[in-house]
């Protein structure tokens, strides 16, 4: 690649913030290869690159990502629970929080879920933004206030300056500083999975086993719910179809948003984007590997027993689904002052 070419190609990356660690960067006419879908019909889409409006935006959304100043304890940020080198999660059953408290539920990944059509297993934060502000004030996660947390970042010159920057006026507030968040999640979409270049016409992107793993996953009815671009996150559905869900978590599922009946039960369907790395699986984190959670989806979603060898070729197919992970340089974070409060996490 001439040197012109590969800046290029770094420009369009950032982006789209995609980059793998295990492929070496890709040109700008395969980036746009994987955009065109020869294979139309597929319920399965092509996923599209991250819009990116604001770049400073962005930028700032990735500090306060990272910050731990956001918690009380001055330890616990968003990538703690939402590990952006572990496919956005924390591969635990469920997280850790403020003061080791046990989460309730397991962590669902925040790679490409600006695509969810609302956020929560139960979907009961409408967009990224008003999800953001949650768990900064939960007493079980972050375990701060709105208020405490954005005194803090008024504290610190360098965020003052930043917002001032990005937002015109140096008064921070939880509203610009969640939707600061959101525009950095949403640049956090995985492009360039081996079944993204399949979709775009390359046979020889995927082996035969994952092609007929995938054949399998269409003519099961898997597709009913995990289809588009993100295989995922566009509906609730019911968890135990054909048969009940057992599991001793608590959650209610959208039935504790709406108040329906009907809805008893229903989460939100995850995104099989990745899934290679969001181990462990479902809203109680109950399945370990993904083997055990097509087992289980073939039971009780659909009455369908897979041989040992089918269960193998899903599998094999749901791994062609991992993309080129976010790859940026770590952002360093501006340095408290003197006036900033110093945290206590022992407290
Ligand atoms: C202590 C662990 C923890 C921390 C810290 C944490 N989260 Fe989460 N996050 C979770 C858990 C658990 C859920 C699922 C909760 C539920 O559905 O009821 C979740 C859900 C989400 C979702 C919804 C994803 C989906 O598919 O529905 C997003 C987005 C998200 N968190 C972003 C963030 C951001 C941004 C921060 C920092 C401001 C953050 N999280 C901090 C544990 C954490
Ligand atoms: C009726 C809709 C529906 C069908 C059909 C369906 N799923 Fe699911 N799937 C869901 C829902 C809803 C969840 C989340 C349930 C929960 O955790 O409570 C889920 C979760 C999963 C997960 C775990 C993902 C994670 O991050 O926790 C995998 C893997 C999965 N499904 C694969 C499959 C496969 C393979 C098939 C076909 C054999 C299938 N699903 C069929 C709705 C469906």
């Amino acid at each position: 690649m001439t040197k012109i070419s590969f800046v290029a190609a770094l420009a369009i990356m950032a982006t789209a913030t995609a980059c793998s660690s295990k492929t070496p960067p890709k040109t700008p006419e395969k980036i746009q290869q994987a955009i065109t879908q020869k294979r139309g019909d597929e319920p399965v889409k092509i996923i599209k690159p991250a819009k990116v409006a604001d770049p400073a935006m962005v930028e700032l959304g990735k500090k306060l990502y990272f910050d731990p100043r956001l918690s009380k304890s001055g330890f616990i940020s968003c990538n703690s629970c939402h590990n952006l080198s572990m496919g956005g999660s924390d591969n635990l059953k469920t997280s850790i929080g403020h003061k080791w408290s046990q989460g309730p539920i397991n962590a669902p990944t925040v790679l490409n879920s600006g695509m969810n059509i609302a956020q929560f297993w139960d979907g009961r934060a409408k967009d990224l933004k008003e999800q953001a502000g949650g768990p900064i004030a939960n007493p079980g996660e972050m375990g701060y206030t709105h208020e405490l947390a954005v005194a803090e970042l008024q504290s610190i010159p360098g965020y003052v300056d930043e917002f001032k920057a990005v937002f015109g006026t140096d008064k921070i507030d939880i509203d610009k500083v969640t939707k600061a968040i959101a525009a950095f999640e949403q640049t956090l979409v995985t492009q360039n999975a081996p079944f993204d270049d399949w979709l775009a016409g390359d046979d020889n992107a995927i082996t035969k086993e994952e092609l007929e793993g995938y054949e399998l996953f269409k003519s099961s009815g898997c597709t009913a719910c995990h289809n588009g671009e993100a295989l995922g996150g566009n509906s609730f559905q019911k968890m135990g179809v054909v048969e009940p869900y057992k599991t001793t978590n608590p959650a209610e599922g959208r039935e504790a948003v709406t108040g329906k009946d009907a809805d008893r039960f229903n989460f939100k369907v995850p995104t099989l984007r990745n899934v290679e790395l969001t181990y462990p699986y479902f809203h109680d984190g109950a399945a370990q590997t993904l083997g055990q959670a097509v087992d289980v989806m073939g039971k009780i979603q659909l009455g369908k027993a897979f041989s040992p060898e089918e269960n193998a070729k899903i599998v094999a197919f749901l791994k062609t689904l991992t993309g080129e992970q976010p790859a940026f340089m770590l952002p360093i974070l501006p340095p408290s002052s003197d006036k900033s409060p110093r945290h206590n996490p022992f407290n």
